[in-house]
């Protein structure tokens, strides 16, 4: 049987952004520059990717990642094209990579698998962003990192709480705070840790950065002197099914003004939105001065534009 035809390119360490560690620790610190500067300036950048496509591939519902995708490669001068629904139900995935890799310059995709988009890459030789996946959220963590500095002033020595499900949103902190020289603290129920292989990452990239990480099942723990309380669904997308059993569970997790008297007087709060007020955090506590949401959700768009620069330049 003839070797598999994967595009060539996908062999030469073109750049790509399937999931964190796609970008080194020195190209990170940069996209994150570069996120401030197109924060600063959107005019500067107003034709950068002129004539460039992008395919946002979609399994998921979303709000924020979609329509900042959107904008960012309009405001940049460039178009997306987009579609939604399951990637490889009607054809094979390799032949939508091929596809896409013939009319566009780069694929964001929400899926399901982290595997669908490792092979998205793969088989397209295209940049391909992670959009989320049931095991990371690379996106989101770049905007969140943007809001840390500007609101902190810093990431070194920065105690950063999260306190919820051990998922995606949890491992895309994790590894790209212990990088950033953070300390990451994660209260997870028990049996709802971040994956283990990731927090062993996490672990050695904490130690040659100063930061360090910390896996507990008390939230208390946690929050303790944090500058910043993170809190995520107790239920993401495909958990439908568990989400009666979980919110029982993950009750003592809540993010309340109890919990978060724990941390510094003006600790942050943060959310990857959607929230579920009421479940994972308190109406008071999302709605507070200390509440940095939508400054998380106003990063996503320079963040991603300033991804998008960096792997189609
Ligand atoms: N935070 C986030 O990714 O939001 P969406 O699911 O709306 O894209
Ligand atoms: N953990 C959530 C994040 C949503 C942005 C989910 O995967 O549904």
């Amino acid at each position: 049987m003839a070797a598999p035809m994967y595009h060539p390119t996908a062999q030469l360490g073109k750049l790509t952004f399937r999931h964190d560690l796609d970008l080194s620790t020195e190209q990170l610190t940069a996209v994150l520059d570069l996120a401030g500067q197109v924060k600063q300036s959107r005019q500067r950048f107003a034709t950068a990717l002129k004539g460039r496509y992008i395919s946002l591939l979609f399994e998921k519902p979303s709000l924020r990642t979609r329509m900042t995708f959107e904008l960012a490669a309009k405001q940049l001068g460039g178009d997306v094209v987009a579609q939604d629904g399951m990637i490889g139900g009607r054809e094979p995935l390799k032949d939508v990579a091929r596809n896409l890799a013939r009319w566009t310059d780069a694929i964001v995709a929400r899926t399901f698998s982290q595997q669908t988009v490792d092979d998205l890459s793969r088989w397209s030789g295209l940049p391909v962003v992670n959009a989320l996946t049931d095991q990371y959220h690379p996106c989101q963590a770049l905007a969140d990192m943007q809001t840390i500095k500007e609101t902190l002033g810093k990431w070194r020595g920065v105690r950063l709480a999260y306190v919820g499900d051990g998922n995606n949103v949890a491992h895309s902190l994790l590894l790209c705070g212990a990088r950033l020289g953070m300390h990451c603290a994660v209260a997870t129920p028990p049996g709802y840790e971040p994956n283990p292989e990731i927090v062993n990452k996490a672990e050695k990239l904490a130690a040659a950065s100063g930061g360090s990480v910390e896996i507990v099942n008390d939230p208390a723990s946690a929050v303790k002197s944090a500058h910043a309380v993170y809190t995520d669904v107790w239920a993401s997308m495909g958990q439908e099914s568990e989400a009666h059993e979980r919110h029982e569970t993950f009750a003592p997790y809540q993010v309340n003004e109890g919990l978060m008297a724990g941390a510094r007087p003006d600790a942050l709060f943060m959310h990857c939105l959607p929230a579920k007020r009421g479940l994972e955090v308190t109406d008071e506590v999302i709605e507070s001065a200390q509440s940095v949401v939508f400054d998380q959700a106003e990063n996503r768009l320079h963040a991603q534009k300033a991804l998008l620069l960096t792997l189609l330049q």
